[in-house]
C-alpha cells in the first residue's frame, strides 16, 4: 500500500480528484496518510476533514524565518513516513534538503505542457495569463518529479488541452483542470503505486 502525503496551499480540486479515485477504484493500492497545507483558510483542509483523512496546517507565518520554517515542515512530513508526497497546488518552494530526501518521491502537477510557461514566477493563473498573451494554440498539464530546480524535474504524464479564441485565465484554467490535471493527477500515482514508474537518466520509463 503506497502513503501519500498530498501538500496544498488553495482549493484542493486536485486533491479532490485524488480522494475520488481511491474511492472509485481509479487508483489503487493507494491511502491518503495526511493533507498538509501553508495556508490555515485552504478549503482542501476542509475537502481532506470531509474525508475523514487527517488535515495538518503549517504557516510559514508562525516561524521565526524561512529555515524554521522548512525544518518545521520536514519533520512534520518525516512523521507520517510516506512512501510518496504529492505537491497539489502547493505554492510554496521546496527546500533542497527535502528533495534530496525525498529524490524521486516527491511529485508535482503543473498547469502547462512543460516546459512552456513555467519556473519561477509560473504558477495558478498566473500560467494562463501567459498562455493567453503568448497566443499559443494548445496547451496541458504536466506531472513530474521535483528536483532541485523549478519545474525541471522527470516528466511522468502529460495531456494537451486546446485554447480557445475567446478564452479568459479562468475559463482556461478550468479547461485544463478537468481535461487534464484531474485525469493525469491520479493515473500518475496508481502508475507509482503499481511500480510501473522508473527514473533513467533523469526520464521517465514507463511499464503499462
Ligand atoms: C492547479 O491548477 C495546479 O496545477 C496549480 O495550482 C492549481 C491548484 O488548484 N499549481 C501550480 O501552478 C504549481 N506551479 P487546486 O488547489 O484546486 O488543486
Amino acid at each position: 500500500m503506497l502513503k501519500v502525503a498530498v501538500c496544498v496551499s488553495g482549493g484542493g480540486t486536485n486533491l479532490q480528484a485524488i480522494i475520488d479515485a481511491i474511492d472509485n477504484k481509479t487508483i489503487t493500492n493507494t491511502e491518503i496518510s495526511v493533507v498538509i497545507s501553508n495556508n490555515p483558510g485552504a478549503y482542501a483542509l476542509e475537502r481532506a476533514k470531509k474525508h475523514g483523512i487527517e488535515a495538518v496546517c503549517i504557516s510559514p507565518k508562525e516561524y521565526a524565518d524561512r529555515e524554521a520554517f522548512n525544518q518545521a515542515f520536514l519533520e512534520k512530513l518525516d512523521s507520517y513516513q510516506v512512501d510518496l508526497v504529492v505537491l497539489a497546488g502547493f505554492l510554496v518552494v521546496i527546500p533542497e534538503i527535502m528533495v534530496k530526501k525525498y529524490k524521486n518521491r516527491i511529485i508535482n502537477i503543473h498547469p502547462s505542457l512543460i516546459p512552456s510557461f513555467c519556473g519561477t514566477g509560473y504558477y495558478g493563473l498566473k500560467v494562463h495569463e501567459g498562455v493567453l498573451k503568448r497566443g499559443v494554440k494548445v496547451t496541458g498539464a504536466t506531472v513530474h518529479f521535483v528536483d532541485e530546480g523549478t519545474d525541471t524535474g522527470p516528466i511522468i504524464l502529460q495531456k494537451a488541452v486546446l485554447v480557445k479564441q475567446d478564452d479568459t485565465p479562468e475559463i482556461l484554467q478550468r479547461r485544463v483542470m478537468e481535461e487534464a490535471e484531474w485525469k493525469i493527477m491520479p493515473k500518475a500515482i496508481d502508475l507509482i503505486a503499481n511500480g510501473k514508474v522508473k527514473v533513467v537518466d533523469h526520464k521517465v520509463v514507463i511499464s503499462e
